[in-house]
């Protein structure tokens, strides 16, 4: 190592002979850490959301592990460190409430500490999001290890998508047509390996996303987790991450503007989560770039939906990373002039130079642009009296033919009415009906739970009918499917016109125009919010906090205070 090597953040805690860094280097010492280790080279903070509550990270503390190899490799000095863990399956009421607070842990771990740069392994739905954008708000140099999607599950002759056909499975089983017997077994044969979501939802879209704006290394998104060439990629991610310090290749210079507009219309190519929308939004407030609800309709709205995978198609993560992956992916659409090849990437280069030559294995999981699975592929957005600040809806999950729909509401005061009335016998809705849920979102629930895709009323199940029209300030699964308005901004629990919706209204659906509308005139309206009372906020805790600070979905639901970038100097010291 030179002495002419510049001196890095670390340093103001391990480097000289003061009192101070007597301190903090013998104390690291105990664990057994060689003096050398101190010298000024790269510190690099592995921030690990492993946690046996998050089955879907159990292959990070051996990633963890490969990283920590590649950064000795380099010559830099790995310490790694946890932070709170959002599992889907298990956390209540949804994980989505606890997105900014592992963010702010992140953020404020990562500033406290001497590290020069993070990796940031994550893998499950929100720890991705919670993860780029408390470090986004630090802007030290970074980069991003997903834990890789579950081995592909297969159950009675059928492959069974995580997720996705547990909706199904569910429906079937409500339908009468298999056992609980047969419902239970399948739980084993969907969960087969450690990794996240097997189906193109949230986990698998967020890591799509975090690759195609050059957070990852290429082809980080679809290596399933228990594969070796994952724990390869990790090594070479913890090799990198100490260039990254020594050229000081920061955050802010890889989340640029099109780095988003990337995102957008990758999202579209791959059937992505409707979830990305929200996440993407809260990270473009954390590095200040202008992007709005409307990027989303106006960019992504003609990009066919490409990658045949679960909910929107048939295969799964393991087919797609054996057709090519993201990396396949890209080359399609900068092919064809769609995503900006000169935006930047962790690696130094360009996605056109990471991208632009690779191999497309599969036409049939990664299909050619011209014969997408769906022409429009992105998110819709829509306005109109009953989503004054939008709402959206993902075509390619929808039945076409309900896209333009005018039906009768069917009005679920909460998730408690919905599930008291639904299969009620003498329930007054049929499959033209409009399933409207409301308060169930982000300040509603709290937390915006993905209940949007609600359970079809059962006597229209047993008649065969697969999908209604659902409207509710409510997320979905990114392993979900349905015609299914979401994320009604603003929410029923503010005060938003869901809250005004009553049974026996006609509500208009056209999703090709970006309409949705509720026909009721303006002074019936007027009249029921008059008679509108908001709920109660709780007295305390950190749902308090929540309910004070949550933004809406169209600003992404980040807290108030949380968006903008503060970077990583800390003023004191406490010796
Ligand atoms: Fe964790 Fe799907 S529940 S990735
Ligand atoms: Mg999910």
């Amino acid at each position: 190592m030179s002495g002419t090597r510049k001196r890095l953040r670390s340093a103001e805690w391990f480097g000289g002979h003061e009192k101070g860094a007597f301190i903090h280097r013998s104390w690291m010492k105990n664990q057994g850490f060689a003096p050398h280790l101190f010298d000024g080279r790269p510190v690099i903070g592995i921030c690990n959301t492993w946690s046996e509550l998050t089955p879907c990270n159990g292959q990070l503390r051996d990633l963890a592990e490969q990283v920590k190899r590649g950064v000795y490799e380099a010559g830099g000095f790995p310490v790694e460190f946890p932070v709170m863990s959002l599992g889907e399956s298990n956390m209540r009421p949804t994980a989505m409430m606890f997105r900014n607070l592992a963010a702010i842990e992140v953020e404020e771990g990562i500033r406290a500490n001497p590290v020069d740069g993070v990796v940031l392994l994550v893998g499950c739905d929100k720890t991705t999001p919670a993860l780029l954008m408390g470090a986004a708000s630090c802007d030290l140099p970074a980069i991003l290890v997903s834990a890789g999607p579950m081995l592909s599950g297969s159950f009675m002759g059928r492959m069974l998508g995580s997720g996705t056909d547990v909706w199904r499975l569910s429906e079937e089983m409500r339908a009468g047509a298999i056992s609980e017997e047969e419902f239970t077994a399948a739980e084993s044969a969907m969960s087969r390996s450690p990794g996240t979501c097997n189906t193109m939802g949230t986990a698998s879209t967020m890591a799509s996303l975090s690759e195609t704006m050059g957070m990852t290394l290429p082809g980080n998104a679809a290596i399933p987790s228990v594969d070796a060439r994952r724990r390869v990629l990790a090594f070479m991610s913890g090799r990198r991450i100490v260039e990254m310090v020594k050229d000081d290749l920061r955050m802010s210079q890889i989340l640029t503007r099109k780095a988003f507009e990337n995102a957008i219309r990758a999202n579209a190519a791959i059937g992505g989560s409707t979830n990305a929308v929200i996440h993407l939004q809260a990270l473009a407030g954390r590095v200040g770039v202008e992007f709005s609800l409307d990027d989303w309709d106006r960019l992504g709205r003609d990009v066919p939906t490409i990658v045949d995978l679960m909910p929107s198609g048939r295969f799964l993560m393991e087919d797609f990373f054996n057709a090519g992956g993201m990396p396949a992916v890209l080359r399609r659409l900068l092919d064809a002039g769609l995503v900006h090849g000169d935006a930047l990437t962790v690696n130094g280069r360009t996605i056109a130079e990471n991208n632009g030559n690779a191999r497309i294995e599969s036409s049939e999981v990664i299909r050619p642009l011209d014969n997408g699975l769906t022409d429009n592929g992105g998110i819709m957005v829509l306005r109109g009296n009953l989503a004054p600040n939008g709402a959206i809806l993902k075509p390619s999950a929808a039945t076409p033919a309900l896209l333009t729909h005018r039906g009768r509401a069917v009005v679920f005061e909460d998730i408690d009415d919905y599930h008291a009335r639904i299969d009620d016998p003498d329930l007054d809705v049929d499959e033209s009906s409009i399933l409207v849920l409301k308060n169930c979102g982000p300040r509603g629930y709290p937390g915006m739970p993905e209940v949007g895709n609600m359970g079809l009323p059962r006597k229209v199940l047993q008649r065969g009918v697969t999908d209604m029209v659902r409207i509710s300030d409510a997320r979905m699964s990114g392993t979900a499917y349905g015609t299914v308005v979401l994320h009604v901004a603003p929410e029923a629990a503010v005060g938003g016109p869901l809250a005004l919706v009553r049974n026996g209204d006609m509500i208009e659906l056209d999703a090709p125009n970006n309409r949705l509308n509720l026909d009721v005139s303006d002074d019936e309206l007027a009249a029921r919010r008059a008679e509108w009372v908001a709920p109660e906020p709780p007295a305390s805790g950190y749902e308090r906090l929540f309910i004070d600070q949550i933004l809406q979905a169209d600003q992404g639901c980040d807290f108030n205070f949380l968006a903008g970038c503060r970077g990583a100097p800390v003023a004191r010291d406490y010796v």
